[in-house]
């Protein structure tokens, strides 16, 4: 479905965040309307609003409600309110950078007046969206550009238009891929435990009609043993300055097959997902999430009362098995850290013009 006529993942309407409730997908499409900054944090924890370059435009807006609620008349009251509520959307989730970035972004605007400050807070939210957009379609290009001819392409989690404010990372890829007649067919990952590849990614691929088919994360290493995967293709939480990138968990363990298998592991991300502080994979924070979501699958228990279960949400692959980072700067190749910090300060750049 083309930009135009999908409506964006997160917007602004009437003073209020208007969100795709991504918990409902895809047996309902439901709309939030929210109206507090309380609630919002609330739908970002529960995953309502999932994908880091999502999470991070949601918080941006968020703080424009915060802006708005607030009853300072001063300057330094607002900027105290702003900076509490930021306090409370940083909380939510730890590993995707977005987030932080989104916040950091917003909270360094600068303005003379309260009333102006309430409107430049939003203008912010608003540029974040609007450049998150055209960051997907580049990166779309970009990575369309690397694709071989009718190429079948693994992703994994989701990492489309609903992750993003539309068009997404590696399904931005594998859309443009698509409208250039470069895309033969998608492997998804139902991706375990909160199954975002088969409620989210399925459910966009079906609704652009572009062929996929849906697997078990347990059989990845089979199809590629068949010669069905031209290219894995994934979206990132954060990438540390070395090239090391965090991303739903069991994308380490394909990008591992990939390289078994002598077939490119591409990384699909825009500068926002670029963390330059953290100097590797180690010191990303992984998000820990309530066991319950192992030992169920759609609120049925699977497993017996009471196991222990692990709930690590992401993994880190490292940066040496990556075949290239697709940014909307243009590609990166290895080594690594010298091309992301030009990538960021090109988009930095980019940002004051
Ligand atoms: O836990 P989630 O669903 O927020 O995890 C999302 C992912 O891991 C995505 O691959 C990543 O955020 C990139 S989205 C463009």
């Amino acid at each position: 479905m083309p930009v135009s006529q999908r409506e964006r993942t997160v917007s602004w309407r009437d003073g209020r965040i208007r969100l795709i409730d991504q918990t409902r997908l895809p047996q309902e499409v439901v709309w939030l309307e929210i109206a507090d900054e309380a609630t919002l944090a609330e739908a970002i924890r529960r995953l309502q609003v999932r994908g880091a370059p999502a999470i991070g435009a949601a918080a941006a807006f968020g703080l424009a409600l915060a802006a708005n609620a607030s009853p300072a008349t001063t300057l330094e009251a607002l900027r105290a309110d702003l900076a509490a509520a930021a306090a409370r959307l940083r909380v939510t989730r730890p590993t995707a950078v977005n987030l932080f970035w989104a916040i950091d972004r917003v909270l360094a605007v600068e303005a003379s007046t309260v009333a102006e400050l309430r409107a430049a807070v939003l203008a912010e939210a608003e540029r974040i969206a609007q450049e998150d957009i055209a960051a997907c379609q580049a990166i779309g290009r970009y990575g369309a550009a690397l694709l071989p001819a009718a190429a079948s392409i693994l992703t994994h989690c989701n990492a489309g238009a609903l992750a993003t404010v539309d068009y997404g990372t590696a399904l931005g890829v594998v859309r443009a891929g698509w409208e250039q007649g470069k895309v033969r067919h998608v492997f998804v990952d139902e991706t375990r435990p909160l199954l975002q590849g088969a409620r989210l990614t399925a459910w966009e691929l079906a609704a652009d009609g572009i062929p996929l088919t849906l697997i078990t994360d347990s059989m990845a290493g089979y199809f590629f043993q068949c010669g069905a995967i031209d290219a894995v293709v994934v979206g990132a939480d954060r990438i540390a300055a070395n090239g090391d990138v965090a991303n739903k968990i069991g994308t380490y363990t394909l990008a591992v097959l990939a390289r078994e298998h002598g077939i490119p592991f591409y990384v699909a991300a825009p500068t926002s997902t670029i963390d330059l502080n953290t100097p590797s994979g180690a010191a990303i924070p992984i998000e820990e999430r309530d066991p319950n979501e192992v030992t169920t699958i759609a609120g049925q228990r699977v497993a017996p009362a009471g196991v222990p279960a692990a709930n690590p949400a992401f993994d880190v692959t490292p940066a040496r098995y990556l075949s290239a980072i697709i940014t909307e700067t243009g590609v990166l190749r290895p080594p690594f850290p010298a091309g992301l910090a030009e990538a960021v300060a090109r988009a930095r750049r980019k940002d004051q013009t």
